[in-house]
């Protein structure tokens, strides 16, 4: 018998009607009718160019062979100057920015150190933190006095001699705050004074009004995790990047997972969006502002619900239902019913999650309307007497 690790996730609890959570999964994507508004994906792209590229892959049958190990330098070069990091950069093309985190953490952190997160937040940082630090200090952030977000100022009072990264999700999975320039120059003095590192997860920056890296100020203490996922809609494609400078990177080099590359068709498809982001992304980003407007609405015709981040910088946004008295797992099992598949709090939070739902809003506007529509009724029938 083999027994679990330390670190081991609690094991998800299947929802209800379902035996694993896996299951659950199978079902609802397999569902045509679901509307997608639970994963932070994007499936606003009409631009054929992606789809394209990587049919044209698939034609070809390229895919017989394996790729250059770190990935096409077309794709490296394209990412490096998407970032506007070209010179003293290097970059590793992953499956995804989950991959990217999981390198990263495992390089980076000793048995001694601990990592600085926040809740809410993207949980599987602080579990891949769990596997290799001493400790994981998780900050609570739901609060109006820190913008909802990880600021300077309350990882100065977190850290301590062991702390060795600190994870900043910007924009933020759950809750689409993100920071200013000023807060990511602090960010930078904090890691540069402290010989520490920042990991910058930017899986959601193209959907922010503004956007900061950290590696531009920090450059020797930062690490930039880059995804295809959402602003891309390639999510099931599994494809994302590792940026840092030759130091740090040599060192991921030594434990790398995925040595034999990342999927060809899945690098054909990023080469294609790359290259075609600039005739693409004004009409996606309207169209999530719109979106959440039309959220924002519904949600203020409810009474006691809020929206804590608006506007959101990401693609999602949390509806707290505290006051209305609605536990948010009772609302995403009336929504799935419903066929509209949207998260609980507990999901990206271990301290907030019976105050939130979390609403992803990168769908056609017709399903935001439904959405708005459904979520209205479901606070009226779910409200406690
Ligand atoms: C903050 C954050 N980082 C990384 C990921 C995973 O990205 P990928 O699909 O590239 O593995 C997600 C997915 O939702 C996320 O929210």
């Amino acid at each position: 018998m083999i027994s679990p690790k330390k670190y081991a996730k609690a094991a998800k609890i299947p929802p209800k009607g379902f035996k694993t959570s896996n299951d659950f999964f199978n079902y609802v994507f397999k569902d045509k009718e679901m509307i997608w508004m639970g994963q932070n994906t994007n499936h606003l792209h009409q631009d054929n160019k992606i789809n394209d590229a990587m049919i044209d892959c698939v034609e070809s049958r390229e895919y017989c062979k394996y790729p250059p190990p770190e990935g096409f330098p077309e794709l490296k070069d394209l990412v490096l100057n998407d970032l506007g990091l070209q010179d003293d950069f290097e970059i590793l093309i992953t499956a995804g920015g989950t991959e990217s985190l999981y390198l990263c953490i495992n390089n980076i952190l000793e048995p001694e150190n601990n990592m600085i997160t926040c809740d809410p937040g993207y949980l599987i940082i602080d579990n891949f933190a769990s596997r290799f630090a001493d400790q994981v200090i998780s900050v609570p952030i739901y609060h109006k006095e820190c913008n909802y977000k990880l600021t300077p100022q309350l990882v100065k009072e977190n850290m301590d001699e062991n702390t060795k990264l600190i994870s900043l999700i910007d924009p933020l999975n759950p809750l689409g705050s993100s920071y200013t320039k000023d807060e990511i120059k602090e960010f930078a003095k904090i890691a540069q004074e402290n010989d520490i590192y920042l990991l910058h997860d930017i899986t959601y920056r193209d959907f922010s009004r503004e956007h900061h890296l950290v590696a531009k100020y920090a450059p020797e203490h930062t690490i930039t995790i880059y995804s295809f996922s959402k602003i891309f809609g390639m999510a099931g494609l599994r494809i994302g990047g590792i940026i840092a400078t030759p130091d740090v990177l040599n060192s991921v080099r030594s434990i790398l997972i995925n040595d034999l590359g990342t999927n060809v068709i899945s690098q054909a498809g990023a080469i294609a969006a790359l290259k075609s982001k600039q005739e693409w992304i004004d009409d996606i980003k309207n169209q999530t502002r719109k979106n959440q407007d039309i959220i924002k609405k519904a949600v203020d015709q409810v009474e006691g619900a809020f929206l804590p981040v608006y506007p959101s910088d990401g693609n999602m946004i949390a509806i707290d239902l505290k006051e209305t008295g609605i536990d948010p797992q009772v609302m995403a099992d009336y929504l799935i019913d419903k066929k509209i598949f949207i998260r609980q709090g507990a999901y990206t939070s271990k301290l907030f999650g019976d105050r939130y739902i979390r609403i992803s809003f990168s769908v056609p506007e017709y399903q935001v309307k439904i959405f708005a529509e459904k979520f209205i009724e479901a606070c009226d029938r779910l409200r406690p007497l």
